[in-house]
């Protein structure tokens, strides 16, 4: 399990590989950054 952030809005997604697109707007994976474990709260 790792976080995803989307670097657009700021959307966490959390799950095992990145996600096509984000769900709140629309922006594609390469506009999301691993997160480290760390941060999974943040
Ligand atoms: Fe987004």
């Amino acid at each position: 399990m790792h976080s995803w952030r989307c670097i657009v809005c700021g959307y966490i997604y959390y799950g095992e590989k990145l996600p096509a697109e984000c769900p709140e707007c629309g922006a594609d994976s390469t506009q999301f950054e691993m997160l480290p474990d760390d941060d999974i709260r943040v």
